[in-house]
């Protein structure tokens, strides 16, 4: 049966993540296929808001599956969070006679798009975010790419710190959550890992580890900081006060969110993107798209952004044995 849903939108919103491009244009071949017309809103909400549009065809998309970053742009808009600013997006759906939107972004998006949808516009969420903090989601778009660059970087750290037999502090990204830091923690081997989810105590979660490694006969150190558990600059001066080394500190930073997506990323966005289409045309709306078990489906926003996530305790349990050797 053809869809009544003929025009929709697409935008990214809030932080960007390698992956995003990828993702539209997942978007906009899928709409095209199934004689859907897509247009483009530029720079996220504050964009619908002034209807910073641009008409998106198949080869609008060309050359970005590859690409990190964002062609459309993005931002955080104030005013989006206010009811003028919302319904003043929701009268520029009006006006441009789309039945739907795609936002791809974080949990600040999908809330966004949840208040949208009160005002009769069909709203569905792609999660695009290095964070992977969407609860209904067990991925988001970008985490991979982020992951896999943090790596790399501490990788380089690695071989000078064992050169000059010292300890290194590396803050990751992750805002409030330590899915990144656990995770890049785990690959390059860290003596501690600390995150937001366990309070950490220093002389436990890090002096002890260092000083078991000590004695296990390592002169370097590894310690990983998510920036939502502290800032690296207090756990190196700690570390230096108290154990008398003279750590070296980073912080990775915004390196995180660019670079050319990974082939997971690239393959999730596409994925992602036809479903957030899929879904659409079948007439739902305040929905968002979340993968699990390798598989891709649609849950309601509101019950999505309810849902409680933890770390997988069995990867924590894993660092903590590794962690300190
Ligand atoms: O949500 C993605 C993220 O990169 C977080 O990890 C980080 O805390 C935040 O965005 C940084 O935001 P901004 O780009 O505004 O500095």
């Amino acid at each position: 049966m053809e869809s009544a849903v003929k025009r929709i939108g697409v935008l990214t919103s809030g932080g960007d993540a390698p992956g995003m491009n990828a993702a539209i244009r997942s978007v906009v071949r899928s709409a095209a296929k199934m004689g859907i017309e897509c247009v483009g809103i530029r720079r996220g909400w504050a964009g619908l808001i002034n209807g910073d549009i641009l008409r998106m065809e198949s080869d609008s998309v060309s050359h970005i599956i590859n690409r990190g970053g964002t062609m459309l742009y993005t931002a955080r808009s104030d005013e989006f969070r206010t009811e003028a600013g919302l319904q003043k997006a929701a009268n520029t759906c009006k006006l441009l006679g789309l039945d739907g939107i795609v936002a791809i972004g974080g949990d600040g998006t999908f809330k966004g798009a949840r208040e949208l949808s009160a005002y009769g516009v069909a709203v569905v969420g792609v999660p695009g975010t290095i964070d992977n903090d969407i609860v209904c989601t067990d991925y988001t778009i970008g985490f991979d790419t982020a992951a896999n660059t943090a790596v790399e970087c501490i990788d380089r750290l690695r071989d000078t710190m064992q050169s000059h037999e010292r300890c290194a502090v590396v803050e990751v990204m992750g805002r409030h959550a330590g899915y990144l830091a656990l995770y890049v923690g785990m690959s390059v081997g860290a003596t501690a890992v600390l995150v937001p989810e366990d309070h950490y105590d220093f002389h436990t979660d890090v002096a002890e580890k260092i000083r078991r490694a000590r004695l296990g006969g390592k002169t370097n150190f590894m310690i990983v900081v998510a920036e939502g558990a502290a800032s690296a600059v207090d756990v190196g001066r700690q570390i230096q006060e108290e154990l008398g080394l003279d750590p070296r500190i980073t912080i990775l930073g915004h390196i995180q969110r660019g670079g050319c997506p990974t082939a997971k990323d690239r393959v999730m966005a596409t994925r992602m993107g036809y479903e957030a289409v899929r879904v659409l045309a079948a007439g739902k709306t305040n929905r968002v798209i979340c993968a699990h078990d390798d598989k891709i489906f649609d849950v309601d926003i509101t019950e999505g952004l309810n849902m409680k996530k933890t770390l997988n305790p069995e990867e924590y349990e894993v660092m903590e044995v590794m962690s300190g050797t």
